[in-house]
């Protein structure tokens, strides 16, 4: 007998959350989106005309109070989305929240904790984990190939030109938003291990006119784990050959890479010499690995359990390391992590 479609609602309709209902909505064979939220005037109504979804809210309890819904997505900005973690547990709904959970530990343990005692699944949006170049790297650390991790690294360089406005972008974004990916990554590829101390160097490079107002946009973070490995962050809001996101694991056994900022194996060879095409953005880049966390986070609906894919306890472990960054740019010096 056919199961019937986990019933997902989406709650904030911008840039991520119109692709995450787009994923459910079209990619998705055993989950349908019914339900869009935004406070913004016609934001979900806009949406949910798009992608044919029948009801749309400028509230977050309305949405919550749609009948038959089973989960939700939250693409909030980062700064609601603790409470809406915790609205949407206490209501009883399975919850995928998109990175960082929580800007401070104590909301992180307030989220974990709503989502336990509910009894309901929470998943958070390190989509890195789902590509499959990382997913067959910690493959190999897993079946022992690269030994014990010595050296790790993992960057995030977004593609140029920056046309952002540096006012309208929250303190501290370049580790709470941006780095946090790196550092559930380096956290995920060291299995085990837990991040101990951290030095970050933080820079506005790309704008150097905004530096006095705390704008950041150039960071390198290094961090110690209780493993004995040191891992290397760093990220760059304007790489103008694309978007880069890469990683590396370097153990007693060898090594492995993962990414690549070309888009595809074609290669151009002309009388300009030899080129490649490359990603511009991280929803073509990482559009199979979006979409694999999403039906996994389906299937942990269904099961009623988390499945797989990044826990609200290890959102909170690469939280911690984003707060050791602020700290240690604002001190200039290694600071513990919590
Ligand atoms: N995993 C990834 O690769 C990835 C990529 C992009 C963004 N993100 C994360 O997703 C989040 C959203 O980013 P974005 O770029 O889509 O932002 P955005 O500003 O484009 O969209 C946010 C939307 O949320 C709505 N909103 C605001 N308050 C709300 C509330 N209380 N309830 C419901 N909706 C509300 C806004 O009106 C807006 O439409 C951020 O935390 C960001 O870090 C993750």
């Amino acid at each position: 007998m056919p199961k019937k479609p986990v019933n997902i609602g989406l709650i904030g309709a911008g840039r991520i959350g119109s692709f995450h209902g787009e994923t459910v909505a079209r990619r998705l064979v055993d989950a349908e989106l019914v339900a869009i939220a935004d406070p913004a005037p016609g934001a979900a109504a806009n949406l949910a005309a798009k992608l044919d979804v029948d009801a749309s809210y400028t509230d977050v309890a309305e949405l919550l109070a749609h009948p038959g819904l089973d989960a939700v997505i939250i693409a909030t900005p980062a700064r609601f989305h603790t409470n809406v973690v915790v609205q949407a547990a206490e209501a009883g709904k399975a919850v995928f929240c998109e990175k960082p959970m929580a800007l401070t530990l104590a909301d992180a343990e307030r989220a974990v904790a709503a989502a336990k005692s509910a009894g309901v699944p929470l998943q958070v949006g390190f989509n890195r984990r789902w590509d499959q170049a990382f997913a067959e790297g910690r493959a190999a650390i897993d079946a022992g190939k690269v030994g014990t991790p010595q050296l790790i690294r993992s960057l995030t360089r977004d593609p140029g030109p920056f046309g952002a406005d540096p006012d309208r972008i929250p303190l501290w974004t370049i580790f709470y938003e941006t780095l946090i990916h790196d550092f559930d990554t380096l956290l995920w590829l060291n299995p085990g291990a837990k991040a101990t101390e951290v030095y970050a160097v933080g820079d506005a490079l790309v704008r150097p006119d905004a530096k006095d107002k705390g704008f950041l946009d150039t960071a390198v973070v290094t961090i110690r784990f209780d493993n004995g490995s040191v891992a290397v962050a760093e990220a760059n809001f304007c790489a103008m050959y694309g978007y880069d996101i890469r990683g590396e694991v370097f153990g007693s056994g060898g090594m492995i890479t993962m990414g690549d900022v070309r888009r595809s194996s074609m290669t151009m060879f002309d009388k300009d010499g030899v080129s490649n095409d490359t990603w511009r953005r991280d929803t073509d880049h990482f559009i199979h690995g979006y979409t694999a966390q999403l039906a996994s986070f389906a299937k942990s609906v269904r099961e009623g359990k988390h499945f797989a894919g990044a826990t609200g306890h290890d959102a909170r472990q690469a939280l911690a390391i984003a707060l050791a960054c602020i700290e240690s740019v604002q001190k200039k010096a290694p600071v513990p992590v919590k």
